[in-house]
């Protein structure tokens, strides 16, 4: 089954990591570490300045350089971080970075010189790499998952706690966003010009107590495995893509902001309160559109979509550039935010895509990411404070809006020429499938729509059956073909995996317990490539010649098993598998419900690869096919499987009357006037 519709997202994830204590705790330092960061970087931008005294040019460059020295070391010395920490105590290193950073943000107020503002700032920065290399090598152990080795279950426990961490140190940044903007408000009630640096020191002492008091905390970085960013970025330069090109410009367009919102919001009479509302813009706006980046516009293609959403943040961004409200510029900023950040979790999607030849991908994405950001934020202030305020006409162009302006043309051409050069669906206009998109549908230009009908593929009618372990679907569907048959159809009976003879051999390949580690990504590709060639040899010929194919199996159980089951993005299960069957869906699919502990009881054979994994995973199996069925309940027919098996018959035959076709061609009908009446047997 087909389906490139909006599916609902996964389950909820298991429980699995948030039950080990030492790692919810864990997962409380890194999140109060980020928060400590994510406050001192506007915090020490605001500080510098405000030291660099004299007009705004000079305290744009203050601010700009500040930014600049914080992206540094992510960009030059990330790598490294992996190598020192294998080396040192994980505790103890945590802990004293840390220590060293409530310290450093500490001593800026009270050193109050500028350059000293831009060292220590360069010194947090560097003091956040070990934050990044530690727990990733710590996470195996803290979830038990390095007793149970490199099975799945031990890989899936392993990936959770990983984007757990990582979304604590990134989910810290609106957080640090709305408490900067409330800081600087009561800073500049209370005449505490210092309260965000204050508070950012205290923020990591307690990163560092936390971290000071989990003992369980072992295992240090692993040297050499992370690649640098600048590599990366200078060989992608030779071969630049359309992906990288969009990352780039989204990063732009926010990066941008990020370098000159202190000077900007300024200028509209805001203040630091003023550029924390727009980085409260800026970050809630992010998360938004990167959550929502794969959820939206299911059956739209999303190289399509990532074009777009980088087009719309640089027009946006040309928008902040030129108003001069602060109220509207924030607003504008969090949409443009949201559009940034779809784009931006779009592109990582597809560079995960196990199409994308470059296994570096997703490394060189966010390599990419950093040294856009680097650039922008060390070039923009400078630019700004050169450009100066210029009057054209009775308008005033800020400085900063200028920057922005300049910023603006390269995210907008790069969108442009992303669009074009990733474009899927070259030749389909962007409008109507954007709008089919917004109903929920694939959009098909009449013209081939019309081809597809006079075509004479797809005479005959797809019935596929689907289900859990045990749940009858077999004994099902060949009652179900017996009875067709019986009233005079042309019935081709088949399953999946297995039903050609490369299908055999991938059959084997995939239920083959001796197979221990296969991805999840192969295993997915090879129950499409299974399906592919089923579909082509055996589906797509009966259905030409007018046959009804009863299937036992069919795409929805990659979506339930290789999707909810493996914890795989759905969507993309169903892109692979619409380009696998070339869009065919079955006009009817059964779906015999039963809880997995009755199935898997009822199984005689000894388990295979697929029986053998754990209860939970047969749950979001089930929940998956659910699911689907309730997305589509025109074409399902959901059956009770627990229920005896001549009442699920009749419930099944019942169904598929509905949908049969006249068992005698049209012309001959008139002569023979014969129209066999289907009875129940
Ligand atoms: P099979 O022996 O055909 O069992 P069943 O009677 O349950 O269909 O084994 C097929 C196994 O492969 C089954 O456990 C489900 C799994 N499977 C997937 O994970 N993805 C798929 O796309 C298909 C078709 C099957």
């Amino acid at each position: 089954m087909t389906r490139t519709g909006a599916l609902p997202p996964h389950a909820a994830e298991p429980t699995g990591v948030w039950s080990s204590k030492p790692f919810r705790r864990l997962w409380l330092a890194v999140s109060l570490s980020g928060l400590g960061l994510w406050l001192s970087v506007p915090a020490l931008a605001a500080s510098a300045a405000a030291a660099a005294g004299g007009g705004p040019a000079a305290q744009a460059r203050s601010a700009g350089l500040v930014l600049a020295v914080m992206a540094l070391p992510a960009v030059l010395l990330a790598p490294l971080a992996g190598t020192v920490a294998a080396r040192l105590d994980a505790r103890v290193l945590l802990t004293a970075a840390d220590a060293l950073r409530f310290a450093l943000v500490l001593s800026v107020p009270l050193v109050g010189a500028a350059p000293w503002t831009v060292v220590a700032a360069f010194l947090v920065a560097l003091l956040a790499l070990p934050w990044t290399a530690v727990p990733d090598a710590a996470v195996p152990a803290l979830v038990g998952a390095d007793r149970q080795g490199v099975d799945r279950q031990g890989e899936e426990l392993q990936g959770q706690a990983r984007r757990a961490v990582q979304r604590a140190a990134f989910g810290a940044a609106p957080v640090a966003a709305v408490l900067f903007a409330v800081l600087a408000l009561i800073a500049r009630a209370a005449d505490l010009a210092d309260l965000p640096l204050y508070a950012s020191a205290v923020v990591f002492l307690g990163a560092a107590a936390s971290v000071a008091l989990l003992r369980d905390l072992r295992g240090g970085g692993a040297p050499g495995t992370a690649p640098w960013p600048l590599l990366l970025v200078v060989r992608g330069v030779a071969a630049p893509r359309g992906l990288f090109l969009a990352a780039a410009a989204a990063v732009l367009t926010t990066a941008a902001i990020v370098a000159v919102a202190a000077g900007h919001a300024r200028e509209m009479g805001g203040g630091a309160a003023g550029f924390g509302s727009v980085l409260i813009g800026l970050t809630v706006g992010l998360a938004a559109g990167i959550f929502l980046g794969p959820r939206v516009l299911g059956p739209f293609s999303r190289a399509r979509l990532l074009g777009l959403a980088v087009v719309a943040a640089a027009l946006l961004l040309i928008v902040i550039a030129l108003v001069r409200d602060l109220v509207v510029v924030v607003f504008v900023t969090s949409f443009m935010s949201v559009a940034a950040g779809m784009a931006w979790s779009t592109a990582a999607g597809l560079a995960g895509e196990p199409a994308d030849e470059q296994a570096a991908a997703p490394a060189r994405l966010r390599a990419v990411a950093l040294v856009t950001g680097l650039v922008a934020v060390a070039v923009l202030p400078p630019l700004a404070a050169a450009l100066g305020d210029n009057a054209i006409g009775s308008y005033e162009l800020a400085g900063t809006g200028a920057a922005l302006l300049i910023a603006a043309v390269p995210a907008l051409l790069a969108g442009l020429l992303a669009y074009r050069r990733l474009d899927d669906r070259r030749g389909i206009p962007l409008l109507p499938d954007l709008l089919a998109a917004l109903r929920g549908e694939v959009y098909t230009p009449r013209s081939r729509a019309a081809e597809q009908a006079a075509a004479p593929r797809n005479r005959g009618v797809f019935i596929a059956f689907e289900g859990g372990e045990g749940a009858g679907k077999t004994t099902q569907a060949r009652l179900a073909a017996i009875w067709l048959r019986d009233h005079g159809y042309d019935v081709v009976t088949t399953h999946e995996p297995g039903a050609t003879k490369i299908g055999m051999r991938l059959r084997a390949m995939l239920l083959d317990k001796q197979n221990t580690g296969l991805s999840a990504r192969a295993e997915t590709l090879l129950y499409a490539a299974d399906r592919a060639d089923h579909v082509a040899n055996v589906i797509r010929p009966a259905l030409e010649r007018g046959a009804i194919v009863v299937s036992d199996r069919y795409v929805d159980s990659s979506l339930a098993y290789q999707g909810y089951g493996r914890r795989q993005p759905v969507d993309e299960i169903a892109r692979v598998n619409a380009w696998a069957t070339e869009g065919l869906v079955p006009d009817l699919t059964v779906l015999l419900e039963v809880p997995p502990d009755t199935g898997l009881g009822r199984l005689a054979s000894p388990a295979d690869r697929m029986e053998s994994e754990p209860r939970e995973f047969h749950e979001r199996v089930r929940e998956g096919f659910r699911a689907l069925a309730e997305a589509h309940p025109d074409r399902y027919l959901v059956v009770d499987a627990s229920l005896p098996q001549n009442e699920i018959s009749r419930l099944v035959q019942d169904r598929i009357r509905e949908i049969l076709p006249d068992p005698v061609p049209a012309g001959t009908e008139d002569i023979t006037s014969t129209f066999p009446a289907i009875t129940d047997v």
